[in-house]
């Protein structure tokens, strides 16, 4: 998570908006309400406008339960949060979504869009109106779903000796690259030996390199597959 208090201050001043996603895509991490509180504030005095990608927001394994920025107090009107029903109802695609916060920033969000996109389909509409409208027991199944991935996952890799991210949010897990390989060969190494494709971590940013991500977005038997496959490589030197 960013250290606001390294963000040099005439950098601070200049910028009007903070984006933020979590939990993170790609990186997993999950925010906690000290974060968004500290948020708010650096937000309010800088006069910047908050915009937070709340996308994993019904995705939280062991108990945890992703932290909306808008129950932050000040949040409101300190900027907007903003959901998409792809992950949380499985309608990646589909483009929907809607955004919560700031009336000034709802009102220009619904300027643009006048001018800039048309109506989404109606029966697109009235399907993310029954996805809202349901008892969200199917938003809670699939979350466990991907919980149990993660568990079978990374039960199944384990004997590899890789070290792992235990994912508190999102569905994605982080493998650290054993030392002698850049994230890049290793990638190759899993591809053309286990036949698993990963993606290495640089590809997302310096700070990625040295780590590989998994995505837990196949079903369980084909993870345990890859688990198993990659633990057959070990040892890794
Ligand atoms: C953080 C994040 N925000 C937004 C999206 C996309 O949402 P949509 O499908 O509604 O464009 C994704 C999907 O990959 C995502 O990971």
């Amino acid at each position: 998570m960013p250290d606001y208090s390294k963000v040099a201050p005439d950098k601070a001043r200049e910028s009007k908006l903070l984006f933020l996603n979590y939990p993170n895509n790609p990186t997993a991490a999950v925010a906690t309400p000290e974060f968004f509180k500290e948020t708010v504030a650096f937000a309010r005095e800088h006069k910047i406008c908050v915009a937070h990608d709340f996308a994993y927001g019904t995705i939280g394994f062991d108990g945890h339960q992703p932290e909306s920025f808008l129950k932050t107090e000040g949040a409101k009107e300190t900027g907007i949060e903003f959901f998409t029903l792809s992950k949380s109802h499985n309608m990646a695609g589909w483009r929907i979504g809607f955004a919560v916060g700031n009336p000034s920033v709802i009102q220009a969000i619904n300027l643009l869009q006048d001018h800039t996109s048309v109506s989404l389909y109606g029966g697109i509409q009235k399907a993310g109106a029954a996805a809202l409208r349901d008892d969200q027991s199917s938003v809670r199944e699939l979350t466990a779903i991907y919980e149990e991935r993660r568990n079978l996952f990374l039960k199944a890799l384990s004997p590899s000796g890789l070290k792992t991210t235990q994912t508190r949010g999102s569905f994605y897990v982080w493998l650290k690259i054993p030392e002698t390989f850049n994230a890049e060969d290793f990638m190759d190494k899993l591809a053309h030996e286990a036949r698993v494709f990963t993606a290495p971590g640089d590809g997302f940013g310096s700070q990625g390199e040295g780590y590989l991500r998994i995505g837990l977005t196949q079903p369980a038997d084909r993870l345990i597959e890859a688990g198993r496959r990659i633990a057959s490589l070990a040892p890794f030197s």
